[in-house]
C-alpha cells in the first residue's frame, strides 16, 4: 500500500516560544513582500470576493498597510470604476482635476460635483485658465439653482494658488495659514496643472502605514479568470491604474492557468501577477516557472468552501503554505496563504510556515467595509458571505457577466451565510495586527523574515486544542 503523508493545519499545531530581545510589541515590523516588486506595511489582503472586496473595502484596508484585490463578478465597466475609486481616494496632486465652465449653471454644477464624488469645482473656459472655484460654501450661498457658476465662484483675484514646483509641506503650510481647502496649482500662463486639497493632506499624515504608489495614490488590486473576457479585463483593470493583477481559479495548477499568465504577461508585461490556487509543490514550481509574481496557496481551507467536500481534493493548509514555501523561496516569489485565517494567531502561524501575507475573507465578513446590505433580524444585524463557487455567485455570474454556463448543471463549491455584523475593519485589523506583533514577540522575531525563520512548530492533541482556547469557566448566574 502507498504510504499516506500526515497534513496540518492551523489548528493542529503551536508555535514553540523562544527567548526573545523584543523590548516591546512595537518593536516588531510588519513590511512585507506581495509579490516581487510590491511591499505591504502589513502582510494582510482582503479576497476577491464578491462579499469581500469592492473600493470601500480596498481603501480601508490600504490606508492600514493591507492591499484589497477587488473581485471580478461585475461588467468590466463597473470593475474599472471600482478601480478607479480606489485611486482617486487620495493624492499628492490631482493631476487632472474637475473643471466647471463659468457659464454653466449652479444646478449642473452641483450633479456634476455629485457624480464625480468632489465638494467643489475649478472654473475654466476651454483654455483651462484658472477662473475661480466653485467651494461647497459658495454652492451653499447661491439664491437658486439657476443661477450661473460665475455669479457665486470665489474668483481668481481672491484665490491662493501654487504652481508646478510647490512642494508638499509648502502646500500644507499655505492651505492651513490661509484657512483653505483646496490649493489649484497654475503654470507661468495661469493654466491648471494640478490641485491639492486639505483632505488630501490629512489623509496623507493620518495613515501612516497607508500603501501609496509614486502619485500618493493608494495600491489596490483587480482580478481576472482564464476564460471569456479575461484578457479584455485585465488591459481595462491595468489601464483604470490596478497595481497588480490576481489570476484566481479554483485549481490553479492547470494548462489554463499556463495560457493565461502567458498571455497576461504578453498583454501587460510590466504588470505584477499574482497567481493562484495551488496546494502543492510541485503547483508552486510550476506557476514559478511559468512566471507568476507571487502565489495563492490553499485549496479547500476557505470559511465558505465545500471542494473538499465535494472534490475529495484538497490539503490542510499549513502543511500546503509549508510545501509551496519552500518551494518559492527559490524562485523569490512570495506567497498569500488564502483562506482558513480565523483568528490572529493563524496569521502568525501562516507567516511561520513560510507565507509572505495572508488573504481573508469570512473574518471580514460582516464589517461595515464590505458590499452588501446590512440586515436586521430582530435586535440583530448581519450581512451576507458567500464562497464564489456558491449558487448564488453562478447566478450573478449569469446576468451580471453574462456566462452562458446552464445553472442546472452548477455544482457548488461554496456555500451562502449570514454573519453577524462587526462594526469597522479598522478595529479588527488592529486587533489581527497586534497579535501578530505578540506572535512575532514570543518568536524573537523583529521582522517577517525572521518569524518566517524561527517559528518551530509542535503537533498538539484534541486535549492541547481545548487546552488552548478559554475552558472550564464557569458561567455565573
Ligand atoms: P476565508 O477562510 O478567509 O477564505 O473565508 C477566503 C478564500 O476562500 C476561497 N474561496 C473559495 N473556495 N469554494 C472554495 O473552495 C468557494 O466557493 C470559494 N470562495 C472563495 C478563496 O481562495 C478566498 O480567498
Amino acid at each position: 500500500m502507498r504510504a499516506i503523508p500526515l497534513a496540518l493545519t492551523y489548528d493542529d499545531v503551536l508555535i514553540r516560544p523562544k527567548k526573545t530581545t523584543l523590548l516591546s510589541r512595537s518593536q516588531a515590523i510588519t513590511k512585507t513582500k506581495l509579490t516581487k516588486k510590491i511591499s505591504l506595511n502589513i502582510p494582510i489582503v482582503s479576497a476577491n470576493m464578491d462579499t469581500i472586496t469592492e473600493a470601500k473595502m480596498a481603501i480601508t484596508l490600504a490606508r492600514l498597510g493591507g492591499i484589497g484585490i477587488i473581485h471580478r463578478f461585475m461588467t468590466i465597466e463597473d470593475n474599472v470604476e471600482e478601480i478607479k475609486k480606489v485611486k482617486r481616494a487620495q493624492n499628492f496632486i490631482i493631476t487632472d482635476p474637475y473643471i466647471v465652465d463659468p457659464f454653466r449653471t449652479i444646478k449642473e454644477a452641483k450633479e456634476f460635483s455629485a457624480e464625480k464624488g468632489v465638494s467643489g469645482l475649478l472654473v475654466a473656459n476651454g483654455d483651462r485658465k484658472l477662473k475661480g472655484i466653485l467651494s461647497r460654501r459658495d454652492l451653499s450661498l447661491a439664491r437658486d439653482d439657476s443661477q450661473l457658476v460665475y455669479e457665486i465662484m470665489t474668483s481668481r483675484n481672491k484665490l491662493v494658488v501654487g504652481n508646478k514646483t510647490t512642494t508638499f509641506d509648502q502646500a500644507r503650510d499655505l492651505l492651513r495659514e490661509n484657512r483653505i481647502e483646496k490649493l489649484p496649482l497654475v503654470d507661468e500662463d495661469d493654466v491648471i496643472v494640478g490641485l491639492i486639497t486639505s483632505a488630501d493632506i490629512k489623509n496623507l499624515t493620518a495613515y501612516p502605514l497607508a500603501n501609496i504608489d509614486e502619485k500618493g495614490q493608494l495600491i489596490v488590486g483587480g482580478s481576472v479568470g482564464v476564460r471569456g473576457d479575461y484578457l479584455e479585463r485585465a488591459q481595462a483593470l491595468a489601464e483604470a491604474g490596478a497595481d497588480v493583477l490576481v489570476i484566481d481559479i479554483a485549481h490553479g495548477h492547470s494548462e489554463m492557468m499556463f495560457n493565461a499568465l502567458k498571455k497576461i504577461k504578453e498583454l501587460l508585461p510590466e504588470m505584477e501577477v499574482i497567481a493562484g490556487n495551488v496546494a502543492t509543490a510541485e503547483g508552486a514550481r510550476d506557476l514559478c516557472e511559468w512566471g507568476a509574481d507571487a502565489l495563492k496557496v490553499g485549496v479547500g481551507p476557505g470559511t465558505a468552501c465545500i471542494t473538499r467536500l465535494v472534490a475529495g481534493a484538497g490539503v490542510p493548509q499549513l502543511t500546503a503554505v509549508m510545501e509551496a514555501a519552500e518551494v518559492a523561496k527559490k524562485f523569490g516569489v512570495p506567497i498569500i496563504a488564502d483562506g482558513g485565517i480565523q483568528k490572529s494567531g493563524d496569521i502568525v502561524k501562516a507567516l511561520g510556515a513560510g507565507a509572505d501575507t495572508v488573504m481573508i475573507g469570512g473574518l471580514f465578513a460582516g464589517t461595515d467595509e464590505t458590499p452588501g446590505l446590512l440586515m436586521s433580524r430582530g435586535e440583530k444585524k448581519y450581512k451576507v458571505y458567500r464562497g464564489s463557487a456558491s449558487f448564488a455567485v453562478a447566478q450573478r455570474r449569469q446576468t451580471v457577466n453574462q456566462e452562458k454556463k446552464n445553472l442546472n448543471e452548477v455544482v457548488p463549491e461554496g456555500v451562502e451565510s449570514t454573519i453577524p455584523y462587526k462594526g469597522s475593519l479598522t478595529e479588527l485589523v488592529g486587533q489581527l495586527v497586534g497579535g501578530l506583533k505578540s506572535g512575532m514577540s514570543y518568536t524573537n522575531s523583529h521582522t517577517i523574515s525572521e518569524l518566517q525563520m524561527n517559528a518551530d512548530f509542535v503537533q498538539i492533541t484534541n486535549a492541547g486544542l481545548r487546552e488552548s482556547g478559554p475552558h472550564d469557566l464557569q458561567e455565573v448566574k
